[in-house]
């Protein structure tokens, strides 16, 4: 049963194509690596032994898009490729707007068109606002703060009426938490462009000498320390989430909403005590003023992903701290060290059939001589 995945080679993507690929599911990425690096695909499958399809197609690109549908009989599609940068979206708006739901309205389209109507929407917390209370459950008031978080918003009401239009769409829609971590192997994790934005990746590279000091945002919250507090959840337990929701909507014909966290909420001092306790490395930080647009404390109500998908999130932050270490002491410079496929080479092919270890590693051995 093959399962198309948007997005598959990002942060988030890369952890769901190696837990459907453990599942046993047949997998095929669509990713524009706007946001991510083609050396994820090789070390996918160093994971799992397992070969898979990637075809390097932007969503934008209707006519690219609908060849996979063509030529191929995908069952479902897990749904994650976008912009996800808040600041970002603040600045320019259109652009969040053309991205996330032009490609969500394409792919879509194509999914009616070639009768693929199984859909799991990766959406976020953010489409949750400020909320009034903690913890948050799925039937609290919807109120996005930014263009990013409204993108989410508008394609969850999208995916909606979809559904009434039809019922024979089976769609969860994924409210995801904080997710932070990395896969234990240390092969993937999260690789952000430039400076980071969100707290872990930047701990990281402070731990690991690349930034000098972590600025912790606000001070006089109402928490138990005056910080930001979130729920955290580790990458593996969220993907394990989204096979949970694949297994559901492979089965029924319904439109569900469910938040994806630990139900957990830490402080950034917290966050920070822990990560030194584990790794044993001091992480200098300064206390400043709080990020415009951030709230004081966010935690989920997961318990409905419980009693529906059978799903919980198992990882600690012992875990959560201790993968992300290993990921970025592995990697000090991300996937750029070890780009033993090339981005060119993939944009010249179009389509690379991962078949088999020999195949990568041939790939791999041309690329050298390529370069
Ligand atoms: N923080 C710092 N210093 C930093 C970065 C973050 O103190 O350098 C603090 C923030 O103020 C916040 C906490 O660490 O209190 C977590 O911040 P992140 O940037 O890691 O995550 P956010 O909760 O702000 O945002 C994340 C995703 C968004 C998503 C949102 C959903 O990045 O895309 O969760 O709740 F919309």
């Amino acid at each position: 049963m093959t399962i198309l995945v948007t997005g598959g080679a990002g942060f988030i993507g890369s952890h769901i194509s190696v837990e459907l690929l453990n599942a046993g599911y047949n997998l095929m990425i669509v990713d524009n690596f706007s946001n991510s690096n083609p050396e994820v695909l090789r070390r996918i499958q160093k994971i799992t032994g397992k070969s898979f399809e990637i075809h390097q197609i932007d969503l934008l690109n209707e006519k690219d898009l609908e060849r996979v549908f063509i030529e191929n009989r995908i069952e479902a599609v897990i749904h994650l490729a976008g912009l996800k940068a808040v600041g970002e979206s603040v600045v320019e708006p259109l652009k969040y707007y053309r991205t996330n739901i032009n490609s969500t309205i394409n792919l879509c389209k194509l999914m009616k068109k070639y009768h693929v109507r199984k859909l799991v929407f990766s959406s976020s917390a953010t489409v949750y606002g400020m909320p009034d209370k903690v913890p948050i459950a799925e039937d609290f008031p919807l109120k996005a703060m930014n263009p990013y978080g409204r993108t989410k918003l508008m394609i969850e009401e999208i995916l909606q009426d979809i559904y009434i239009s039809d019922k024979q769409w089976s769609i969860s829609i994924l409210r995801y938490f904080n997710p932070i971590g990395a896969h234990e192997s240390g092969l993937i994790g999260d690789n952000p462009n430039g400076i980071p934005n969100n707290l872990m990746p930047f701990i990281t590279k402070v731990a690991i000498g690349e930034l000098k000091e972590l600025k912790v945002f606000g001070q006089h919250y109402p928490t138990i320390d005056g910080t930001g507090v979130r729920d955290y959840i580790h990458v593996i337990d969220l993907a394990k989430g989204h096979v949970a929701a694949l297994d559901k909507v492979l089965k029924t014909n319904s439109i569900n909403t469910y938040n994806l966290g630990t139900g957990q909420g830490y402080s950034v001092l917290e966050i920070i005590t822990a990560f030194e306790s584990i790794t044993g490395i001091k992480i200098p930080f300064q206390l400043s003023e709080p990020r415009l647009g951030d709230i004081a404390i966010c935690y989920a109500d997961s318990s409905k992903a419980k009693m529906e998908l059978g799903w919980e999130a198992e990882k600690g932050i012992i875990e959560m701290c201790r993968d992300a270490w290993r990921w970025q002491r592995k990697n000090p410079n991300g996937y750029q060290d070890n780009k033993l496929i090339s981005n060119s080479r993939i944009r010249d092919s179009g389509l690379m059939n991962m078949e088999s270890t020999e195949e990568v590693e041939k790939n791999v051995v041309d690329e050298k001589t390529y370069t």
